[in-house]
């Protein structure tokens, strides 16, 4: 007998909900004002959040509980073309863990998000970069969306509210699918590293200069330095003319690339 059995641990929930609502808003911000607005850096702060957030998400793919581990994702190409005919053909096999659609969707998403923030940081110095950053942005939209259509899909033609899966953790599987908790000091770690990371940003960022400094990384430009319109602008080490850096290890991750 089927019945609502736990699958979906806190952290792999919390992270759902807040990676989605991150990305969304990266991306809506980016979709509608300029890269000169001055909320276009709450663009850079949440893609820099939902960047992390994908890093603690790898760990967790390790130490996660079950189907919450990528060991237990199914991707096997065979499988997923099997799993798509099935669905097409009204008889998919079902899954306790993510199917196979939702396997390589997760995993793309992970990747292009990743590739999306990687781009933007090294787009400063590689130019064409900046380009690639907004076609990888646009093509995570793609498998979004397709994601969404495909959880609209099974939760029409299976009667069953899979959305619900990602609030209560619960889905219709047999009971020895369970997991045996759902990591509640794990989901409490998660979002208090999350809020540190955006709070060590905020708190970082020198508004004088443009620049916030990341432990590790160093200073990164991501603003025009501020000052009165006339001001001599410090030269970077670059000779771009566009603000003092600190660190060694500096990347000039910037608006100003035009
Ligand atoms: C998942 C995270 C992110 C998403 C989804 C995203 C999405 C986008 C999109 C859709 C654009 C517009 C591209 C176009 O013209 O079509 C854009 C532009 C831009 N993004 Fe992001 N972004 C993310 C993270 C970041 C981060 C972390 C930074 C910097 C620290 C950043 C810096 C920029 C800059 C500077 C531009 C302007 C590019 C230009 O017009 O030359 N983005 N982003
Ligand atoms: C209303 C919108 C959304 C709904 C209803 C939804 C629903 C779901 C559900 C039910 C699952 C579990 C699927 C399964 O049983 O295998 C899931 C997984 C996932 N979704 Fe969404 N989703 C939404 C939006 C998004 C967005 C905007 C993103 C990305 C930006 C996203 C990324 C993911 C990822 C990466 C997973 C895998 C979770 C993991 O293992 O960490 N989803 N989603």
């Amino acid at each position: 007998m089927k019945k609502r059995t736990l699958v979906w641990d806190l952290p792999t929930r919390l992270f759902h909900w807040l990676f989605a609502a991150g990305f969304l808003g990266a991306l809506g911000i980016a979709a509608s004002v300029g890269h000169r607005d001055p909320t276009f850096l709450i663009h850079k702060l949440l893609g820099a959040v939902v960047g992390f957030m994908v890093l603690l998400r790898l760990v967790w793919g390790l130490v996660g509980s079950r189907w919450s581990r990528f060991r237990d994702f199914t991707l096997r190409p065979k499988l997923l073309l099997e799993y798509l005919r099935g669905v097409f053909g009204g008889s998919e096999r079902r899954y306790s863990g993510h199917n196979p659609a939702t396997s390589f969707a997760a995993v793309g998403i992970f990747g292009l998000v990743l590739a999306t923030v990687a781009t933007a940081l090294l787009a400063p110095t590689y130019r064409f970069l900046g380009e690639v950053h907004g076609v990888l942005a646009w093509t995570t939209l793609a498998v979004v969306v397709l994601h969404v259509a495909g959880v609209v899909l099974h939760s029409y033609r299976r009667r069953e509210n899979i959305t619900m899966s990602m609030v209560d953790g619960r889905k219709d599987a047999p009971a020895a699918a369970a997991i045996p908790s759902t990591r509640r000091f794990a989901a409490v770690a998660f979002v208090a590293l999350t809020a540190l990371f955006t709070a060590g940003l905020v708190h970082n960022y020198d508004p004088t200069a443009g620049t916030v400094t990341v432990p590790l990384v160093g200073t990164v430009r991501v603003a025009r330095p501020a000052g009165n319109p006339g001001d001599p602008v410090p030269e970077l080490p670059g000779g771009h003319g566009q603000g003092p850096l600190t660190a060694a290890s500096t990347l000039r991750a910037s608006t100003d690339r035009r």
